[in-house]
């Protein structure tokens, strides 16, 4: 029934405001039981790649995008890495308003631009890192009146709250680790007031640590410094100065959790074993999240048993030059028995 059907009683919507719907949410809570085994956790995975634009953006692009009908906007803007771009074209197209997406050039992975592109927004690739187009973008907002629809935008930050009542709703309790990447730190935020919010209501009795993940070339809040020019194969995160750094940092100080880094090699790696050991095709931001298990397993910082959340927050079908880099390639052979004999020996 979508985000607003399913959730609209817990979120600021009146009759005034617009049903807008694509179905998202709702998405698959998997068991990863070999993964889980070897690290020696109970490992579960929320598939927000599930989502109609492939990414968790979609929780919170409906409720800004019903907001900004019901405050009478006539079209929508928003920098991004992609995936924001590629859910406020989605869902612009569906109701019928126009949408401006500014892009760092050549840093958008092609799934993320075939998308933007053919929903129909209207695209624009800047010279400069995704931290100048956010601040482009919330110049055009002011300048143009357009609703501006990146996570500065507080309706994101609350209907991506759900995320974790789905969580808590599908367990019956919250995970004892929550683990998450983080970019412009949005979802962090949004997913550690969503877990206080279910306590608050008696709904859970304990909170999960949150476990931030930055890839290593992109890492300003693991690290404490500003990144003026972040570079990682992640390109989703590929962020030097996060919006929401405050209330990620919050998230983590005040649930007992920490901030960690991975290496690009690392999050390939990790990209592969969800691939290969769990069926589970995530694009590379989204495994940051096993990466730091692995390296947090590995240094001996992972509690035997624990329940662990993470978040896979977008298919891996949007950045097919990523895992084609390390994917190996088809046998080729010709057309006779004995060829695909051979091959299969
Ligand atoms: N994972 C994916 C797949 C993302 O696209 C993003 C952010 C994140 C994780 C990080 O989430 O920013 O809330 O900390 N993508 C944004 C975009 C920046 O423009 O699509 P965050």
């Amino acid at each position: 029934m979508g985000v607003l059907g399913r959730f609209g009683k817990y979120l600021p919507i009146s009759e005034h405001t617009p049903c807008v719907n694509l179905e998202e949410g709702s998405t698959p809570l998997v068991r990863l039981g070999r993964i889980g085994e070897e690290l020696g956790v109970e490992l579960w995975a929320k598939l927000e790649g599930c989502n109609p634009s492939g990414s968790f953006k979609d929780r919170g692009m409906v409720l800004a995008v019903a907001k900004a009908l019901e405050d009478g906007a006539r079209a929508l803007v928003c920098a991004s890495t992609g995936n924001t771009s590629a859910s406020a074209a989605a869902y612009a197209a569906h109701v019928g308003v126009p949408c401006y997406v500014l892009l760092p050039s050549g840093k958008v992975a092609l799934g993320k631009l075939a998308q933007a592109l053919i929903y129909g927004a209207k695209v624009i690739s800047v010279d400069g890192s995704f931290d100048r187009a956010l601040e482009m973008a919330r110049e055009a907002s002011a300048a143009r009146g357009l609703a501006m629809v990146n996570s500065v935008n507080p309706y994101r930050i609350i209907s991506q709250k759900t995320g974790a009542w789905e969580i808590c709703e599908s367990l019956g309790r919250a995970p004892d680790l929550h683990v998450i990447p983080v970019g412009n730190a949005g979802n962090i935020s949004a997913y550690w007031a969503g877990y206080k919010d279910f306590k608050s209501w008696g709904r859970i009795s304990s909170l999960p640590k949150m476990i931030g993940i930055q890839a290593e070339g992109a890492a300003p809040l693991a690290t404490g410094r500003p990144c003026p020019n972040p570079e990682t194969v992640a390109t989703a995160i590929r962020i030097g100065n996060p919006v929401s750094a405050k209330t990620a940092l919050e998230a983590v100080a005040e649930s007992g959790g920490q901030f960690e880094t991975v290496t690009d090699d690392e999050i390939l790696s990790a990209q592969k074993m969800l691939a290969s050991r769990a069926g589970v095709f995530a694009e590379p931001a989204s495994c940051t999240t096993i990466a730091g298990l692995v390296k947090l397993s590995r240094a001996g910082k992972l509690p035997k048993g624990a329940s662990v959340a993470v978040i896979l927050t977008g298919s891996g079908l949007k950045d097919p030059d990523a895992a084609m880099s390390q994917a190996g390639r088809p046998a080729e052979i010709g057309s006779s028995m004995e060829e695909l004999m051979e091959a299969m020996s």
